[in-house]
């Protein structure tokens, strides 16, 4: 079947208290409005954003991911409000899907729902324990729906009733162009509201069929505390299709994952992992409180706390405590403790010693730490980049590595260890003789 969809998105967002828009606030990596057109575009091919408060920002921010949305600007200076938001929508299609922007969770199939229904309009609502902010249901006597009343025009009798309006409907597009204009603003906020098309209909005695649905998957996010509540419904999404998909979570609770990360094989995810940006991790282990982001760790053991930064490669290797990797490539590699090896590359059968460091950073440019096959680098060590490291090398502890290092040799910079019979004594005195 084909329908058209409208995304609302012109709203201020007043109750987010920010700066940034409503609907490029973030769940799992990604703004709520990414989602809510990834899932349109499952099943339409005419999709219109509307959109009034920094729309340009918005319309930047998804043209990153999308090249096939229509966007419009509502006239929200002479019709503010829901209603306003889609009387300038043009559809291809007879039917309309209205969405709300605020709606991060909906999925394709949730949006299914309302197409199988035959009526003018298809409105949703679910029964919330807390109804404040939403427009409640009321119904009439013969249990259909007589109209929708908004939070703040409601009585308190009203507001008493726990079934509100979901915010998504279904229009037959015929309807919405005989009656579009009919909706006032003869209300407590002045605005044209979507949901005085209830009422238009049912003067009409035309068909409303309002459909239940799910509270976690329609939930509106208004403030920063429901954007927290969207967020928790996803990462238990994202976390359940791992799961069943093989990966052993330990308190996935205190696990967060995003939207953009693959895990395939039998990786194992200890609490407090963090796994960011595209990150893939492929048959490995990642220990408690770990952060790894936009890299990909496969074949390998990290952590407990360690942090793997972006564009980092790492394969059959061994990651321990307090090691932080950034922009490297390790190849059979074991780094054990403590140490950073930033803008590196490590090839197979090398150790790194504890607190290795690569010192990538001259203040103005970074630069490459290059070590080749079984390297022993012992502890201590910092490498000055640029810098090579041939195969089969020594540096012994301690060491701070200032030039290239050929094949098979030593590397060692230290001075004699001198030592000073009883100077303690002289030093401290008579106390501790
Ligand atoms: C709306 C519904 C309410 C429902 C709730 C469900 C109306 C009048 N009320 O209330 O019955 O229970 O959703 O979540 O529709 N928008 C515009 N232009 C505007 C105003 C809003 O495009 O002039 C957009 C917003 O950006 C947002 C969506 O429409 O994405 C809903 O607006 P919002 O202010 O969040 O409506 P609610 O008060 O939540
Ligand atoms: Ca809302």
């Amino acid at each position: 079947m084909s329908i058209s969809i409208a995304i609302m998105a012109a709203g201020f967002g007043t109750r987010m208290k920010s700066k940034l828009p409503k609907v490029l606030h973030k769940i799992s990596g990604y703004e709520m409005l990414y989602y809510i057109i990834k899932e349109s575009k499952k099943i339409s091919d005419d999709i219109t954003v509307i959109l009034y408060h920094r729309s340009d920002l918005i319309i930047k921010e998804m043209n990153k991911y999308f090249d096939d949305i229509n966007y419009i600007i509502q006239d929200v200076k002479n019709f503010p409000g829901t209603g306003g938001a889609i009387r300038e929508v043009n559809p291809k299609h007879k039917k309309l899907l209205v969405l709300n922007g605020d709606m991060p969770l909906l999925e394709a199939k949730d949006m299914l729902l309302f197409t199988q229904e035959k009526a003018d309009i298809v409105m949703s609502s679910f029964t919330c324990k807390d109804p404040s902010g939403y427009g409640r249901v009321i119904m009439d006597d013969k249990n259909r729906v007589e109209k929708i009343v908004e939070d703040k025009d409601a009585t308190s009798e009203q507001k008493k009733i726990h079934d509100v309006n979901a915010g998504v409907y279904l229009f037959n597009v015929s309807f919405l162009k005989n009656n579009l204009k009919k909706i006032s603003n003869n209300n407590k906020q002045k605005e044209y509201y979507i949901t005085d098309l209830v009422k238009i209909a049912n003067e009409q005695n035309i068909t409303v069929k309002a459909i239940k649905i799910d509270e976690e998957v329609f939930m509106g996010v208004n403030s920063k505390y429901h954007l927290a509540i969207a967020e928790e419904f996803m990462q238990k999404r994202i976390k359940k299709r791992f799961m069943e998909d093989g990966v052993i979570m330990r308190l996935p609770a205190t696990i967060y994952i995003e939207s953009m990360v693959e895990i395939t094989g039998e990786s194992i995810l200890e609490s407090g992992v963090s796994l960011l940006g595209n990150t893939k991790i492929i048959d490995s282990h990642i220990k408690t409180n770990c952060v790894v982001e936009d890299s990909i760790v496969e074949n390998s053991d990290i952590g407990p706390v360690a942090r793997i930064r972006p564009n980092s490669i790492i394969k059959k290797s061994h990651i321990g405590n307090f090691v932080e990797i950034k922009k490297s490539n390790l190849n059979g590699v074991k780094a054990g403790h403590l140490s950073y090896l930033g803008d590196s590359e490590i090839d197979e059968g090398t150790n790194i010693g504890c607190g290795t460091i690569t010192c990538n950073y001259d203040g103005k440019a970074k630069y490459k730490t290059i070590i080749g096959k079984n390297v022993f680098v012992g502890s201590d060590t910092q490498l000055v980049a640029p810098v090579k490291v041939e195969d089969d090398v020594i540096i012994a502890s301690g060491t701070t590595v200032t030039k290239d290092i050929p094949k098979g040799s030593l590397a060692i910079n230290r001075e004699p260890l001198k030592i000073i019979n009883n100077f303690f004594y002289k030093f401290f005195g008579k106390k501790y003789e």
